[in-house]
C-alpha cells in the first residue's frame, strides 16, 4: 500500500516552551502552531504556560495576553472580539471556531491552536483567504435588478419573504465551515464550498433580487455546486449555528424544480 508522508519541510516540530505562570493558581498550557515564511524553518508548536487570572475568559483574550506580555512575534487576526467580524477563526482543540467566543474554561487540558485547516498559511495562525474571497466575489453577492426601483420608497419585502433570509444573513464569512469540509479540502480550486454556497442561496432566495435564473445557471456545474456530499461537517462546526448543508440542498432542489 502506498505510504503517504509529508514533505520534510512540512513536518511540524516541537518549538519553545515558556513558563509564564510562576505562582499561578489557574495555570493553563497553550500549544500554538507557529510558522514564519521568512525564517526558512519548519513549522513548529510553541507552548506557553500562562496564568488565566492575568487575562480575560476567552481563548482570544489568552492569545492577546501572550502576544502583549510574553511573545510579540505571535501572529493572528482579530477585530471585533465579539463574534461579528469572523477574523479570529482558527482551529481550537480540534474544531474550527472563533477564538473570541470560546471560553478557555470550556476546553479540557492543553489548549491546542492551529490555523484553519487545508489553507495556505501566511504566518502562524493567519490563513491566506484570497481564493475564498475571490470565490465569494464570483457569486456576485449584491442585489441585482432589472426593473427600476419604486420612485418614492425602497424595494419592500413581506414578512414571509424576509423570514426566508433567517439562517443566511447571519453568516460572517469566517470560513470555519468551508475549511472543515472534506470536499472543499480536495476540490477548493473548483468547488465553491459551504460558506460561499450559503451566501449564493442568500441572494437566490431574496425576493427583491431579479437574477435568480442567472445565479442558478452559474452554479449548474459538476464542481461549483455538486461536490457537496452532505457530510454536514459544515453545520457541525459553524460558530453561528447556521446550516450551510441545508442551504446547498435547497439550491439543488431549485435546480431540480426548474428542470421539470
Ligand atoms: S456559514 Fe457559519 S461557519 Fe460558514 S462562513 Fe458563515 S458563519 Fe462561518
Ligand atoms: S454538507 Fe456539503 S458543504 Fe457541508 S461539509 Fe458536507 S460536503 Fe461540505
Ligand atoms: S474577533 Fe471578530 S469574530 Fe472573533
Amino acid at each position: 500500500m502506498a505510504q503517504l508522508v509529508l514533505p520534510k519541510e512540512s513536518k511540524v516540530t516541537k518549538g519553545k516552551s515558556i513558563d509564564a505562570a510562576a505562582g499561578a493558581k489557574r495555570r493553563r498550557r497553550f500549544v500554538i502552531y507557529r510558522w514564519d515564511p521568512d525564517s526558512g524553518e519548519n513549522p513548529r508548536t510553541d507552548t506557553y504556560d500562562i496564568d488565566l487570572d492575568k487575562c480575560g475568559p476567552m481563548v482570544l483574550d489568552a492569545i492577546i495576553y501572550i502576544k502583549n506580555e510574553i511573545d510579540a512575534t505571535l501572529t493572528f487576526r482579530r477585530s471585533c472580539r465579539e463574534g461579528i467580524c469572523g477574523s479570529c477563526a482558527m482551529n481550537i482543540d480540534g474544531t474550527n471556531t472563533l477564538a473570541c467566543t470560546i471560553a478557555t474554561e470550556s476546553i479540557k487540558g492543553d489548549v491546542t491552536i492551529y490555523p484553519l485547516p487545508h489553507m495556505e498559511v501566511c504566518k502562524d495562525l493567519v490563513p491566506d483567504l484570497s481564493h475564498f474571497y475571490a470565490q465569494y466575489a464570483s457569486i456576485k453577492p449584491w442585489m441585482q435588478t432589472q426593473t427600476p426601483p419604486p420612485p418614492d420608497k425602497e424595494r419592500l419585502q413581506s414578512k414571509d419573504e424576509r423570514v426566508k433570509l433567517d439562517g443566511l444573513y447571519e453568516c460572517i464569512l469566517c470560513a470555519c465551515c468551508s475549511t472543515s469540509c472534506p470536499s472543499y479540502w480536495w476540490n477548493s480550486d473548483r468547488y465553491l464550498g459551504p460558506a460561499i454556497l450559503l451566501q449564493a442561496y442568500r441572494w437566490i432566495i431574496d425576493s427583491r433580487d431579479e437574477a435568480t435564473g442567472e445565479r442558478l445557471d452559474d452554479l449548474e456545474d459538476p464542481f461549483r455546486l455538486y461536490r457537496c456530499h452532505t457530510i454536514m461537517n459544515c453545520a457541525r462546526t459553524c460558530p453561528k449555528g447556521l446550516n450551510p448543508g441545508q442551504a446547498i440542498a435547497e439550491i439543488k432542489k431549485l435546480m431540480v424544480s426548474r428542470s421539470i
